[in-house]
């Protein structure tokens, strides 16, 4: 097919510091609310004690190997690699007015090895972790305080690295607090809704004066959001499925709609006072919501469908994301159902909806992988995933969608954060662990290292429309 994709299309990969770098105590990093889940972002919160150790303390080792791995991600042509500075490094228990030095400067480092390869950034200020400090001495995002502990983080970094950092994302997956309260914002899996929505409300008026901090302080920078782009579909065309199909889209577009729109939308009010739920908005906060991201950024997996109907609602509730399945989907080994598809439907909703340049800053297949005798690695099913997803987003782009990149999950092999295994892998290139943690951590390179190569070096006309 014929290259849709804009000259400039950032192609790349997307990490989180605490799925790759491992170094989890070094150079004066605090302990974040990560180091706390060992089984993952659902896992249980562990207190950790002398000798305990967990399977990201190491992860993959990144902190002391990057310039092997930014090397192979030159040697694919990536343009852009998104990853996420740890907190931890910088504010080591979230509170202190002065920065450790030693965290800054392994971002430094790293900025500084991506810039030898032309290379550009795309930073997460937090991907799934804060400071475990700010948990236990001010109860996360439950209290107000936090959010100018986090201004004060964020500015620090936008002054630091403002001449190395073009692009910033300010919260991952901000709507994932819903689901996973702890690892969202700092609060107990038990809370109630409105203890929820509160510290929600907190982390979006931290985000939107990061937006506003970037703004001034980053020459020419841009800022965005960061959404799991969980679409729904109705499972039947019955009119009360379609309404609750709005609905359930709305418990996630709604970050955006504050993110995007400069302030809630006039739906939330019902389901707040329906719902019984309280959220403190001072006419400061609603000043501050209105500073708006420059660009929408999301991950895209999988969708799921919506039903009224109890029975079939009951075999949802197993799936965290209370999704019911698709009848005309495939799965992948972890019951993630695949719907390229569903990524082209999802950029024209979001487009639609915001008007704004959209970024898919996530979006891969998490599948295991085996090692042949003579060392290579024949993964097509991810070949196969990652080409009809993209074939989509040609398809997008073609609608009049405005794409500015693609960086796909995990181009190393990383610990997942549902669970923590080594064993869901979505690299291009293999890292030798499993999850034990035994293995040498040598990387590999995947057939499908060759096949994105190829992809980048065509602009996309390498992907294969098989429709
Ligand atoms: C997203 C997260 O939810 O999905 C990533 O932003 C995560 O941190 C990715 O790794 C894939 O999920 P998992 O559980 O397969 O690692």
């Amino acid at each position: 097919m014929s290259s849709k994709f804009p000259d400039h299309f950032l192609w790349g990969g997307a990490v989180a510091a605490n799925q790759v770098e491992g170094a989890y105590q070094t150079d004066g990093k605090g302990l974040s609310t990560s180091d706390l889940q060992p089984q993952g972002i659902f896992g249980a919160i562990t207190p950790r004690v002398d000798g305990d150790s967990g399977i990201k303390d190491v992860a993959i080792d990144f902190y002391h190997r990057y310039p092997q791995d930014i090397a192979l991600f030159a040697e694919m042509g990536f343009k852009c690699l998104r990853i996420s500075i740890a907190w931890t490094r910088i504010f080591p228990q979230g509170d202190e007015e002065a920065p450790n030095e030693a965290g800054l400067a392994f971002y430094d480092r790293l900025f500084d090895e991506m810039a030898r390869y032309g290379i550009q950034p795309l930073v997460t200020l937090s991907h799934y972790e804060m400071p475990y400090g700010l948990v236990k001495q001010y109860g996360g995002w439950g209290n107000r305080k936090t959010i100018g502990f986090f201004e004060h983080y964020a500015r620090t970094v936008f002054e630091r690295y403002k001449h190395k950092v073009q692009h910033w994302l300010t919260f991952n997956e901000i709507n994932m607090s819903l689901h996973a309260p702890f690892t969202g914002v700092g609060l107990a899996e038990d809370s109630s809704k409105s203890e929820i929505y509160q510290a929600i409300h907190h982390q979006l008026v931290a985000s939107a004066r990061a937006v506003k901090a970037c703004h001034e302080i980053v020459p020419g920078g841009k800022i965005g959001n960061m959404l799991l782009g969980g679409i729904l579909y109705p499972l039947s065309c019955k009119p009360e499925d379609v309404l609750e199909t709005q609905r359930q889209n709305r418990d996630w577009l709604f970050f955006g709609d504050v993110q995007a729109r400069g302030g809630y939308p006039a739906y939330m009010r019902r389901y707040f006072r329906e719902n019984g739920i309280q959220v403190e908005i001072t006419a400061e906060d609603q000043q501050a919501l209105r500073e708006t991201i420059d660009f929408i950024s999301f991950s895209y997996y999988m969708s799921g469908c919506v039903t009224t109907d109890e029975a079939q609602n009951n075999t949802a509730r197993t799936n965290i994301l209370n999704m019911v399945p698709n009848p005309h989907l495939a799965s992948s080994e972890w019951g993630w159902q695949i719907d390229p598809v569903g990524l082209r439907y999802l950029l024209n909703v979001l487009y639609d909806r915001y008007q704004k340049p959209l970024f898919i800053v996530e979006n891969g297949l998490g599948a295991k992988d085996r090692v042949e005798a003579d060392g290579s690695i024949n993964d097509d099913y991810r070949i196969n995933y990652l080409n009809d997803h993209l074939v989509q987003v040609a398809e997008a782009i073609d609608d009049g969608v405005e794409v500015m990149g693609y960086t796909s999950w995990g181009p190393i092999d990383l610990v997942s954060a549902s669970k923590a295994e080594m064993s869901k892998r979505y690299g291009f290139i293999y890292v030798d662990r499993d999850d034990a943690g035994n293995g040498s951590l040598e990387r590999r390179r995947k057939k499908s290292f060759y096949w994105y190569r190829d992809v980048i070096q065509s602009n996309g006309n390498s992907l294969k429309n098989k429709a």
